[in-house]
């Protein structure tokens, strides 16, 4: 951490926005330990998109100058072009992608730059992003699982007159046409599909506004900005706005529940193109071979897609337990959110 004299246009460190009780500099394992600038960086987008709807109804009701946003617009595009082209500098000493983005931008416009943070905490800032983040994340999903569910129907309707067995216990039961058998996933998709639209609409709330636990005195228009980032609605309860992740766990639920329905999949395409049943091939590009056993062919794909099925299990575990001892309102533990919920994207 720097050492030298705070500037007074920038943030240079976190020390310098927190209170004379700190008569000493972070030591650096703390510092490492508690930083997350280097996963939640994934959502700049989201930052800057919350701070411009927050900058903008600022403005709006007179809480700070047209020329104060002005500024942060200008300073926010210059952001922007900085993390497209990868010459944005991340500092490890600005913790989150969060003081990244404001540091900057203080430091490329001034006083507006520090004015953005008025009546926000980067609690409710960091509750705001999440939500925005997953939403885009689960629209991409949607659109995943409607191809995917295109893909199934059509080899459904190559195979309608293609008999194989169908099974219980995995005993040969009776026959089953083979479209049949392959539209029994559509369906299962389908369900995931509606799952996710379910829970986007409890993701798509705005928690901001709920500054720091309790509210803020300024007249914040928090309709406004909810309708300017296309959300829903407004959360109702600022103790709950900042601190409840049960979008994320919710999220996290459904995302397992698709993967075991991939997992289910991938499982029947192994046992199909085993020698022992012989059912399909699956074309050489897409699977592995073996140098000493020249009569092997593995499904090397399917197998991983099984694989990954117990991470995102894993992380809906690992979320809900997270959740599960935590007292009202924000507490750290909340960063661990990020990892498990990037990682089951
Ligand atoms: N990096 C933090 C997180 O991910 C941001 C919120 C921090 N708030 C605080 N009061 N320390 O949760």
């Amino acid at each position: 951490m720097s050492t030298s004299a705070p500037s007074h246009n920038q943030l240079d460190t976190k020390a310098e926005a927190w209170s004379a009780l700190f008569s000493e500099p972070m030591s650096d394992l703390v510092k490492r330990y508690t930083s997350s600038v280097f996963f939640d960086k994934r959502m700049w987008q989201a930052d800057i998109q919350g701070s411009l709807a927050h900058a903008e109804m600022l403005s709006a009701q007179k809480i700070i100058g047209a020329d104060d946003f002005a500024s942060i617009q200008k300073g926010m595009a210059q952001i922007t072009s900085e993390i497209e082209a990868g010459s944005f500098e991340w500092k490890l000493d600005l913790e989150d992608v969060h003081l990244n983005i404001e540091a900057r931008l203080t430091a490329l416009v001034g006083d507006a730059g520090k004015r953005l943070h008025t009546g926000r905490s980067r609690n409710d800032q960091v509750a705001t992003d999440v939500r925005l983040w997953l939403r885009g994340e689960i629209d991409l999903i949607e659109g995943l699982l409607k191809e995917l569910q295109l893909s199934l129907v059509e080899v459904a309707a190559k195979n309608v007159d293609v008999i194989l067995p169908g099974f219980t216990h995995l005993q040969v039961a009776q026959p089953v046409s083979f479209g049949h058998h392959m539209l029994a996933y559509v369906e299962m998709f389908k369900r995931d599909a509606e799952r996710m639209l379910d829970v986007r609409k409890r993701v798509n709330v705005l928690p901001l506004g709920s500054a720091a636990l309790a509210g803020t005195t300024y007249p914040l228009d928090r309709e406004r900005v909810a309708k300017t980032l296309g959300m829903e609605g407004v959360s109702q309860n600022s103790l709950d706005g900042v601190s409840d992740r049960d979008f994320a766990i919710e999220f996290t639920a459904a995302a397992s529940l698709c993967m075991v329905h991939v997992s289910r999949l991938s499982e029947e395409l192994i046992i199909w193109m085993s020698q022992n049943f012989g059912f399909i091939k699956i074309a050489d590009r897409f699977t592995t071979g073996s140098s000493i056993m020249p009569q092997k062919k593995n499904p090397d794909v399917p197998e991983l897609a099984r694989g990954k099925t117990g991470r995102v299990v894993g992380h809906l575990m690992g979320l809900i337990t997270l959740m599960k001892g935590q007292p009202l309102a924000y507490n750290k533990d909340n960063q661990e959110d990020k990892e498990p919920l990037f990682d089951t994207v």
